[in-house]
Protein backbone atom coordinates (compact mmCIF):
# COMPACT_ATOMS: atom_id res chain seq x y z
CA UNK A 1 0.00 0.00 0.00
CA UNK A 2 1.91 3.47 -1.40
CA UNK A 3 2.30 5.87 1.95
CA UNK A 4 3.86 8.87 2.18
CA UNK A 5 7.35 9.25 4.17
CA UNK A 6 8.21 12.83 5.56
CA UNK A 7 11.13 14.57 7.69
CA UNK A 8 9.56 17.57 9.17
CA UNK A 9 10.78 20.82 9.62
CA UNK A 10 11.52 22.36 6.08
CA UNK A 11 9.75 25.33 5.85
CA UNK A 12 7.71 25.49 2.43
CA UNK A 13 9.37 28.18 0.13
CA UNK A 14 8.43 28.97 -3.26
CA UNK A 15 6.04 28.60 -6.28
CA UNK A 16 3.18 26.06 -6.66
CA UNK A 17 1.22 25.80 -9.54
CA UNK A 18 -3.11 25.26 -8.55
CA UNK A 19 -4.56 22.28 -10.89
CA UNK A 20 -8.28 22.28 -11.96
CA UNK A 21 -10.75 21.96 -9.46
CA UNK A 22 -11.64 18.55 -8.34
CA UNK A 23 -15.28 19.13 -7.94
CA UNK A 24 -15.99 21.30 -10.51
CA UNK A 25 -14.55 18.71 -12.63
CA UNK A 26 -16.86 15.79 -11.33
CA UNK A 27 -19.66 18.03 -12.10
CA UNK A 28 -18.80 19.35 -15.22
CA UNK A 29 -17.93 15.77 -16.50
CA UNK A 30 -21.08 14.25 -15.53
CA UNK A 31 -22.87 17.74 -17.20
CA UNK A 32 -20.86 17.06 -20.63
CA UNK A 33 -23.10 14.13 -20.75
CA UNK A 34 -25.94 16.03 -21.45
CA UNK A 35 -24.59 17.19 -25.05
CA UNK A 36 -24.95 14.73 -28.53
CA UNK A 37 -21.63 16.92 -29.92
CA UNK A 38 -18.32 16.60 -28.54
CA UNK A 39 -17.35 19.13 -25.46
CA UNK A 40 -13.73 19.75 -24.91
CA UNK A 41 -12.52 20.25 -21.11
CA UNK A 42 -9.28 21.78 -20.54
CA UNK A 43 -7.60 22.73 -17.08
CA UNK A 44 -9.28 19.41 -15.59
CA UNK A 45 -7.25 17.65 -12.81
CA UNK A 46 -5.88 14.15 -13.04
CA UNK A 47 -6.91 12.91 -9.74
CA UNK A 48 -8.42 9.41 -8.90
CA UNK A 49 -12.01 10.62 -8.21
CA UNK A 50 -12.20 12.65 -12.26
CA UNK A 51 -10.48 9.66 -13.56
CA UNK A 52 -13.03 7.15 -12.14
CA UNK A 53 -15.92 9.82 -13.64
CA UNK A 54 -14.44 9.76 -16.72
CA UNK A 55 -13.96 5.90 -16.54
CA UNK A 56 -17.50 5.60 -15.61
CA UNK A 57 -19.11 7.80 -18.45
CA UNK A 58 -16.95 5.90 -20.99
CA UNK A 59 -17.85 2.40 -19.54
CA UNK A 60 -21.43 3.48 -20.33
CA UNK A 61 -20.91 4.01 -24.24
CA UNK A 62 -19.48 7.92 -24.47
CA UNK A 63 -16.59 8.73 -26.55
CA UNK A 64 -13.41 9.47 -24.36
CA UNK A 65 -10.31 10.48 -25.27
CA UNK A 66 -7.69 11.90 -22.90
CA UNK A 67 -6.20 14.73 -25.41
CA UNK A 68 -3.47 15.86 -22.61
CA UNK A 69 -2.92 15.11 -18.82
CA UNK A 70 -5.37 17.98 -18.12
CA UNK A 71 -7.43 17.87 -21.41
CA UNK A 72 -10.33 15.74 -22.47
CA UNK A 73 -12.94 15.46 -25.58
CA UNK A 74 -16.34 13.75 -24.67
CA UNK A 75 -19.31 13.05 -26.83
CA UNK A 76 -21.87 11.04 -24.89
CA UNK A 77 -23.77 10.61 -28.25
CA UNK A 78 -23.69 7.30 -28.40
CA UNK A 79 -24.57 6.32 -24.51
CA UNK A 80 -27.42 3.94 -24.55
CA UNK A 81 -27.56 2.60 -20.72
CA UNK A 82 -28.69 5.32 -18.76
CA UNK A 83 -28.17 3.26 -15.32
CA UNK A 84 -24.60 3.36 -14.21
CA UNK A 85 -23.72 1.19 -11.63
CA UNK A 86 -20.01 0.29 -13.55
CA UNK A 87 -16.80 -0.66 -10.72
CA UNK A 88 -16.05 3.07 -11.62
CA UNK A 89 -18.74 4.67 -10.76
CA UNK A 90 -18.99 2.99 -7.47
CA UNK A 91 -15.49 4.66 -6.40
CA UNK A 92 -16.90 8.11 -6.30
CA UNK A 93 -19.60 9.86 -4.11
CA UNK A 94 -19.93 12.59 -6.33
CA UNK A 95 -21.57 10.03 -8.69
CA UNK A 96 -25.13 10.87 -8.08
CA UNK A 97 -24.40 14.20 -10.56
CA UNK A 98 -24.83 11.44 -13.58
CA UNK A 99 -28.55 11.24 -12.23
CA UNK A 100 -29.33 15.05 -12.79
CA UNK A 101 -26.96 15.45 -15.55
CA UNK A 102 -29.06 11.66 -17.11
CA UNK A 103 -32.66 12.80 -15.74
CA UNK A 104 -32.14 15.56 -17.69
CA UNK A 105 -30.85 14.58 -21.03
CA UNK A 106 -32.86 11.46 -21.04
CA UNK A 107 -35.79 11.59 -18.53
CA UNK A 108 -34.76 8.36 -17.09
CA UNK A 109 -31.68 7.56 -14.90
CA UNK A 110 -29.97 5.38 -12.26
CA UNK A 111 -27.38 5.48 -10.64
CA UNK A 112 -25.78 3.14 -7.50
CA UNK A 113 -26.60 5.23 -4.35
CA UNK A 114 -23.44 6.41 -3.26
CA UNK A 115 -20.96 4.66 -0.35
CA UNK A 116 -21.01 5.81 3.27
CA UNK A 117 -18.61 8.47 3.83
CA UNK A 118 -15.88 9.24 6.73
CA UNK A 119 -16.92 12.80 7.44
CA UNK A 120 -20.82 12.41 7.89
CA UNK A 121 -23.85 11.04 6.93
CA UNK A 122 -24.36 12.98 3.54
CA UNK A 123 -28.28 12.07 2.75
CA UNK A 124 -29.08 13.14 -0.72
CA UNK A 125 -32.96 13.95 -0.12
CA UNK A 126 -32.39 17.55 -1.06
CA UNK A 127 -31.22 16.15 -4.47
CA UNK A 128 -34.46 14.26 -4.34
CA UNK A 129 -36.91 16.86 -3.47
CA UNK A 130 -35.66 18.84 -6.56
CA UNK A 131 -35.98 16.45 -9.23
CA UNK A 132 -39.54 15.22 -7.40
CA UNK A 133 -40.45 19.00 -7.73
CA UNK A 134 -39.50 18.40 -11.61
CA UNK A 135 -41.95 16.07 -12.08
CA UNK A 136 -39.83 12.95 -11.98
CA UNK A 137 -40.53 9.75 -10.14
CA UNK A 138 -37.77 7.92 -7.77
CA UNK A 139 -37.31 4.85 -6.61
CA UNK A 140 -34.34 2.78 -5.17
CA UNK A 141 -33.98 -0.69 -5.70
CA UNK A 142 -30.64 -3.00 -5.00
CA UNK A 143 -28.79 0.12 -4.18
CA UNK A 144 -29.12 1.85 -7.26
CA UNK A 145 -31.38 5.14 -7.26
CA UNK A 146 -33.99 5.36 -10.47
CA UNK A 147 -35.20 8.59 -11.42
CA UNK A 148 -37.93 8.51 -14.72
CA UNK A 149 -40.26 11.65 -15.47
CA UNK A 150 -42.55 11.20 -19.01
CA UNK A 151 -41.35 14.83 -19.06
CA UNK A 152 -39.35 17.29 -16.60
CA UNK A 153 -41.34 20.73 -15.42
CA UNK A 154 -40.16 23.72 -14.47
CA UNK A 155 -40.55 24.08 -10.74
CA UNK A 156 -39.32 26.51 -7.88
CA UNK A 157 -37.31 24.85 -5.50
CA UNK A 158 -36.74 25.67 -1.97
CA UNK A 159 -33.76 23.90 -0.73
CA UNK A 160 -33.99 23.19 3.17
CA UNK A 161 -30.34 22.63 3.44
CA UNK A 162 -27.64 24.85 1.81
CA UNK A 163 -26.29 22.05 -0.18
CA UNK A 164 -23.37 22.52 -3.19
CA UNK A 165 -24.57 18.65 -4.68
CA UNK A 166 -27.69 19.30 -4.72
CA UNK A 167 -28.03 22.74 -6.10
CA UNK A 168 -26.21 21.43 -8.73
CA UNK A 169 -28.09 18.46 -9.57
CA UNK A 170 -30.95 20.25 -9.66
CA UNK A 171 -29.48 22.51 -11.84
CA UNK A 172 -28.56 20.08 -14.32
CA UNK A 173 -32.11 18.06 -14.58
CA UNK A 174 -33.88 21.71 -14.99
CA UNK A 175 -31.32 22.95 -17.54
CA UNK A 176 -33.54 20.34 -20.16
CA UNK A 177 -36.67 20.81 -18.68
CA UNK A 178 -39.47 22.43 -19.84
CA UNK A 179 -40.01 26.23 -18.75
CA UNK A 180 -38.71 28.13 -15.79
CA UNK A 181 -37.28 26.43 -12.65
CA UNK A 182 -36.04 28.58 -9.45
CA UNK A 183 -33.89 27.37 -6.86
CA UNK A 184 -33.63 29.38 -3.56
CA UNK A 185 -31.55 28.93 -1.11
CA UNK A 186 -29.05 27.71 -3.34
CA UNK A 187 -25.29 26.77 -2.45
CA UNK A 188 -23.24 29.95 -3.66
CA UNK A 189 -19.44 28.23 -3.93
CA UNK A 190 -17.36 28.75 -7.05
CA UNK A 191 -17.79 25.84 -8.64
CA UNK A 192 -21.91 25.67 -8.99
CA UNK A 193 -20.97 29.14 -10.77
CA UNK A 194 -18.10 26.96 -12.99
CA UNK A 195 -21.27 24.25 -13.70
CA UNK A 196 -23.07 27.21 -14.47
CA UNK A 197 -21.18 28.71 -16.81
CA UNK A 198 -20.22 25.39 -18.26
CA UNK A 199 -23.97 25.14 -19.09
CA UNK A 200 -24.38 28.15 -20.55
CA UNK A 201 -21.25 27.46 -22.82
CA UNK A 202 -23.56 24.73 -24.02
CA UNK A 203 -26.68 26.51 -24.72
CA UNK A 204 -28.10 26.11 -21.58
CA UNK A 205 -29.77 29.59 -19.84
CA UNK A 206 -28.95 29.67 -15.90
CA UNK A 207 -28.99 32.61 -13.83
CA UNK A 208 -27.69 34.08 -10.86
CA UNK A 209 -25.10 30.87 -9.64
CA UNK A 210 -23.49 32.17 -7.06
CA UNK A 211 -26.21 33.70 -5.41
CA UNK A 212 -28.88 32.49 -3.39
CA UNK A 213 -31.33 32.31 -6.16
CA UNK A 214 -30.62 30.71 -9.24
CA UNK A 215 -33.36 30.55 -12.20
CA UNK A 216 -33.21 28.39 -15.31
CA UNK A 217 -34.90 28.19 -18.35
CA UNK A 218 -35.01 24.66 -19.74
CA UNK A 219 -33.55 24.19 -23.38
CA UNK A 220 -34.03 21.25 -25.42
CA UNK A 221 -30.73 20.79 -26.67
CA UNK A 222 -27.37 20.84 -25.79
CA UNK A 223 -24.41 21.78 -28.11
CA UNK A 224 -20.89 20.94 -27.92
CA UNK A 225 -18.48 23.53 -26.58
CA UNK A 226 -14.68 24.54 -25.33
CA UNK A 227 -14.52 24.98 -21.60
CA UNK A 228 -11.70 25.42 -18.98
CA UNK A 229 -12.32 24.54 -15.45
CA UNK A 230 -11.80 27.00 -12.46
CA UNK A 231 -8.86 26.48 -10.22
CA UNK A 232 -9.08 24.44 -7.39
CA UNK A 233 -9.90 26.64 -4.37
CA UNK A 234 -9.11 24.13 -1.72
CA UNK A 235 -6.10 22.95 -3.59
CA UNK A 236 -4.80 26.47 -3.16
CA UNK A 237 -5.69 26.55 0.47
CA UNK A 238 -3.81 23.74 1.34
CA UNK A 239 -0.71 24.92 0.09
CA UNK A 240 -1.33 28.38 1.95
CA UNK A 241 -1.90 26.87 5.51
CA UNK A 242 0.94 24.73 4.56
CA UNK A 243 2.68 27.59 3.86
CA UNK A 244 1.66 28.95 7.00
CA UNK A 245 2.24 25.78 9.12
CA UNK A 246 6.02 25.29 7.97
CA UNK A 247 6.60 29.03 8.63
CA UNK A 248 7.64 29.43 4.96
CA UNK A 249 7.40 32.10 2.25
CA UNK A 250 4.97 30.85 -0.87
CA UNK A 251 3.56 31.74 -3.88
CA UNK A 252 0.20 30.00 -5.11
CA UNK A 253 -0.36 30.80 -8.47
CA UNK A 254 -3.02 29.99 -11.27
CA UNK A 255 -5.52 31.32 -8.17
CA UNK A 256 -8.52 33.23 -8.20
CA UNK A 257 -7.74 34.93 -5.22
CA UNK A 258 -11.41 36.32 -4.19
CA UNK A 259 -12.59 32.49 -4.19
CA UNK A 260 -9.57 32.50 -0.86
CA UNK A 261 -10.91 35.19 0.58
CA UNK A 262 -12.16 33.83 3.71
CA UNK A 263 -8.70 31.59 3.68
CA UNK A 264 -6.67 34.92 3.41
CA UNK A 265 -8.16 36.46 6.20
CA UNK A 266 -7.78 33.64 8.46
CA UNK A 267 -3.95 33.37 7.98
CA UNK A 268 -4.09 37.28 8.28
CA UNK A 269 -5.67 36.74 12.12
CA UNK A 270 -3.04 34.30 12.74
CA UNK A 271 -0.19 36.63 12.04
CA UNK A 272 0.72 36.03 8.62
CA UNK A 273 1.28 38.31 5.84
CA UNK A 274 -0.69 37.84 2.45
CA UNK A 275 0.34 39.33 -0.56
CA UNK A 276 -2.22 39.36 -3.75
CA UNK A 277 -2.25 39.58 -7.22
CA UNK A 278 -4.17 39.42 -10.12
CA UNK A 279 -3.88 35.15 -10.63
CA UNK A 280 -1.65 34.60 -7.61
CA UNK A 281 -1.55 34.51 -3.55
CA UNK A 282 1.29 34.68 -1.64
CA UNK A 283 1.79 33.73 1.86
CA UNK A 284 4.73 34.50 4.24
CA UNK A 285 4.70 32.93 7.74
CA UNK A 286 8.01 34.51 9.57
CA UNK A 287 6.99 33.55 13.39
CA UNK A 288 4.49 31.46 15.22
CA UNK A 289 1.39 31.58 14.54
CA UNK A 290 -1.12 33.37 16.57
CA UNK A 291 -4.38 31.71 17.62
CA UNK A 292 -7.96 32.62 16.09
CA UNK A 293 -11.43 30.85 16.22
CA UNK A 294 -12.99 29.94 13.27
CA UNK A 295 -16.49 28.41 12.06
CA UNK A 296 -17.12 26.52 8.63
CA UNK A 297 -20.03 27.93 6.59
CA UNK A 298 -21.13 27.64 3.46
CA UNK A 299 -19.57 29.70 0.86
CA UNK A 300 -18.09 32.89 1.30
CA UNK A 301 -17.63 31.33 4.33
CA UNK A 302 -15.11 29.59 5.66
CA UNK A 303 -15.00 25.84 3.75
CA UNK A 304 -15.56 22.82 5.51
CA UNK A 305 -13.37 21.22 2.80
CA UNK A 306 -10.20 23.50 4.47
CA UNK A 307 -11.22 22.74 8.58
CA UNK A 308 -8.68 19.90 9.37
CA UNK A 309 -5.69 22.10 7.67
CA UNK A 310 -6.32 25.40 10.03
CA UNK A 311 -6.70 22.94 12.72
CA UNK A 312 -3.48 21.30 12.40
CA UNK A 313 -2.06 24.53 11.90
CA UNK A 314 -4.14 26.54 14.85
CA UNK A 315 -2.64 23.31 16.92
CA UNK A 316 0.51 25.29 16.89
CA UNK A 317 -0.23 28.78 17.38
CA UNK A 318 -0.08 30.34 20.58
CA UNK A 319 -2.51 30.61 22.54
CA UNK A 320 -6.16 28.90 22.54
CA UNK A 321 -8.39 28.12 19.03
CA UNK A 322 -11.78 27.29 18.40
CA UNK A 323 -12.69 25.48 15.48
CA UNK A 324 -16.54 24.66 15.03
CA UNK A 325 -17.45 22.27 11.51
CA UNK A 326 -21.27 23.67 10.88
CA UNK A 327 -21.58 21.47 7.54
CA UNK A 328 -20.55 17.74 8.31
CA UNK A 329 -21.35 15.80 11.78
CA UNK A 330 -18.21 13.73 12.05
CA UNK A 331 -15.08 15.65 10.75
CA UNK A 332 -13.16 15.86 13.36
CA UNK A 333 -11.99 11.85 13.55
CA UNK A 334 -8.57 13.17 12.19
CA UNK A 335 -7.63 15.18 15.92
CA UNK A 336 -7.48 11.33 17.32
CA UNK A 337 -4.33 11.01 14.87
CA UNK A 338 -3.12 14.54 15.11
CA UNK A 339 -3.14 13.71 18.69
CA UNK A 340 -0.56 11.09 18.68
CA UNK A 341 1.66 13.75 16.57
CA UNK A 342 1.62 15.89 20.04
CA UNK A 343 -1.64 18.41 19.00
CA UNK A 344 -3.65 18.66 22.55
CA UNK A 345 -7.04 19.10 20.89
CA UNK A 346 -9.95 18.97 22.80
CA UNK A 347 -13.07 17.54 20.51
CA UNK A 348 -16.64 18.30 21.91
CA UNK A 349 -19.19 17.78 19.09
CA UNK A 350 -19.37 20.14 16.56
CA UNK A 351 -16.39 21.98 18.35
CA UNK A 352 -12.54 21.53 18.68
CA UNK A 353 -10.83 23.33 21.36
CA UNK A 354 -7.06 23.50 20.29
CA UNK A 355 -4.17 24.35 22.72
CA UNK A 356 -1.64 25.66 21.13
CA UNK A 357 1.84 23.43 21.65
CA UNK A 358 5.20 24.25 20.53
CA UNK A 359 5.62 21.44 17.82
CA UNK A 360 4.46 18.11 16.69
CA UNK A 361 6.83 15.71 16.83
CA UNK A 362 6.95 12.86 14.08
CA UNK A 363 4.56 9.36 14.23
CA UNK A 364 3.05 6.58 11.95
CA UNK A 365 -0.89 8.50 11.10
CA UNK A 366 -3.26 7.12 9.01
CA UNK A 367 -5.35 9.41 6.76
CA UNK A 368 -9.25 9.11 7.60
CA UNK A 369 -10.23 11.30 4.73
CA UNK A 370 -9.14 13.46 1.57
CA UNK A 371 -8.77 16.93 3.62
CA UNK A 372 -7.54 15.45 6.84
CA UNK A 373 -5.07 13.39 4.94
CA UNK A 374 -3.82 16.62 3.64
CA UNK A 375 -3.83 18.14 7.12
CA UNK A 376 -1.61 15.04 8.45
CA UNK A 377 1.07 15.80 5.59
CA UNK A 378 0.90 19.20 6.68
CA UNK A 379 1.26 18.05 10.20
CA UNK A 380 4.39 15.80 9.51
CA UNK A 381 6.06 18.19 7.53
CA UNK A 382 6.31 20.53 10.36
CA UNK A 383 7.35 17.63 13.33
CA UNK A 384 10.38 17.50 14.44
CA UNK A 385 11.67 13.85 13.25
CA UNK A 386 10.35 11.35 10.64
CA UNK A 387 6.23 10.68 9.77
CA UNK A 388 4.83 8.06 7.82
CA UNK A 389 1.15 8.64 6.16
CA UNK A 390 -0.51 5.76 5.41
CA UNK A 391 -3.86 5.48 2.90
CA UNK A 392 -3.20 8.53 1.06
CA UNK A 393 -5.49 6.95 -1.88
CA UNK A 394 -7.89 9.13 0.17
CA UNK A 395 -5.50 11.81 -0.36
CA UNK A 396 -5.21 11.36 -4.30
CA UNK A 397 -8.40 11.54 -4.52
CA UNK A 398 -8.28 14.99 -4.76
CA UNK A 399 -4.29 16.41 -4.81
CA UNK A 400 -2.80 15.64 -8.33
CA UNK A 401 1.00 15.27 -7.66
CA UNK A 402 0.78 16.23 -3.58
CA UNK A 403 4.15 15.28 -2.85
CA UNK A 404 5.79 15.94 -5.95
CA UNK A 405 4.48 19.37 -5.28
CA UNK A 406 5.42 19.94 -1.44
CA UNK A 407 9.21 18.36 -2.57
CA UNK A 408 9.24 21.33 -5.13
CA UNK A 409 8.84 23.65 -2.42
CA UNK A 410 11.39 21.86 -0.40
CA UNK A 411 9.68 19.41 1.73
CA UNK A 412 11.92 16.18 2.50
CA UNK A 413 8.89 13.96 1.06
CA UNK A 414 8.55 10.47 -0.58
CA UNK A 415 5.74 8.03 -1.89
CA UNK A 416 7.04 5.16 -1.40
CA UNK A 417 5.54 1.41 -1.50
CA UNK A 418 6.82 -0.59 1.54
CA UNK A 419 8.19 -0.56 4.90
CA UNK A 420 11.48 -1.17 3.30
CA UNK A 421 11.64 2.30 1.27
CA UNK A 422 10.54 3.87 4.66
CA UNK A 423 13.61 3.26 6.03
CA UNK A 424 15.82 3.55 3.16
CA UNK A 425 14.49 7.38 3.11
CA UNK A 426 15.05 7.36 6.73
CA UNK A 427 18.85 6.81 5.94
CA UNK A 428 19.17 8.83 3.21
CA UNK A 429 17.89 12.11 5.31
CA UNK A 430 18.99 11.50 8.78
C1 LIG B 1 -19.61 18.92 -1.78
O1 LIG B 1 -20.21 17.80 -1.15
C2 LIG B 1 -18.14 18.58 -1.91
N1 LIG B 1 -18.00 17.38 -2.72
C3 LIG B 1 -17.53 18.34 -0.53
O2 LIG B 1 -16.14 18.18 -0.73
C4 LIG B 1 -17.75 19.58 0.32
O3 LIG B 1 -17.29 19.32 1.62
C5 LIG B 1 -19.25 19.94 0.36
O4 LIG B 1 -19.74 20.10 -0.97
C6 LIG B 1 -19.51 21.23 1.11
O5 LIG B 1 -18.80 22.28 0.51
C7 LIG B 1 -18.12 17.50 -4.07
O6 LIG B 1 -18.35 18.58 -4.59
C8 LIG B 1 -17.93 16.24 -4.86
P1 LIG B 1 -23.45 19.43 0.47
P2 LIG B 1 -21.83 17.72 -1.10
O7 LIG B 1 -24.56 18.80 -0.25
O8 LIG B 1 -22.39 18.37 -2.30
C9 LIG B 1 -26.37 18.16 3.94
C10 LIG B 1 -14.07 17.15 -0.65
O9 LIG B 1 -13.29 17.03 0.29
N2 LIG B 1 -27.22 17.63 2.88
O10 LIG B 1 -23.13 20.87 0.24
O11 LIG B 1 -22.19 16.32 -0.82
C11 LIG B 1 -25.06 17.39 4.10
O12 LIG B 1 -25.25 16.27 4.94
C12 LIG B 1 -15.55 16.92 -0.43
O13 LIG B 1 -13.74 17.49 -1.82
C13 LIG B 1 -28.51 17.19 3.19
O14 LIG B 1 -28.92 17.21 4.35
O15 LIG B 1 -22.11 18.60 0.19
C14 LIG B 1 -24.15 18.41 4.71
O16 LIG B 1 -24.39 18.46 6.11
C15 LIG B 1 -15.84 16.43 0.98
N3 LIG B 1 -29.29 16.72 2.20
C16 LIG B 1 -24.63 19.73 4.09
O17 LIG B 1 -25.93 19.47 3.57
C17 LIG B 1 -28.87 16.68 0.89
O18 LIG B 1 -29.66 16.24 0.01
C18 LIG B 1 -23.77 20.22 2.96
O19 LIG B 1 -23.63 19.15 2.04
C19 LIG B 1 -27.58 17.12 0.58
C20 LIG B 1 -26.77 17.61 1.59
Amino acid sequence: MEKYVIKGGTPLVGEVEIGGAKNAALAILAAATMSDETVFIDNMPDASDTNAMLQAIASNGAFVERVSRHSVKINASQIRNFTFENEFIKKIRASYYLLGATLGKHKSAGVVLPGGCEIGLRPIDQHIKGFTALGATLNTEHGIIYANADKLVGAHIYLDVVSVGATINIMMAAAMAEGKTIIENAAKEPHVVDIANFLNSMGANVKGAGTDVIRIRGVEHLHGTEYTIIPDQIEAGTFMMAAAATKGDVTIKNVIPKHLESISAKLVEMGCQIHESDDEVRVVATKRLQNTHVKTLPYPGYPTDMQPQITTALGLASGVSIVTESIFENRFKYVDELTRMGASIKVEGSTAIIEGVDKYTGATVSAPDLRAGAALVIAALTAEGFSTVEDIKYIERGYEDFEVKLRELGACIEKVNDDKEVQKFKLKNA
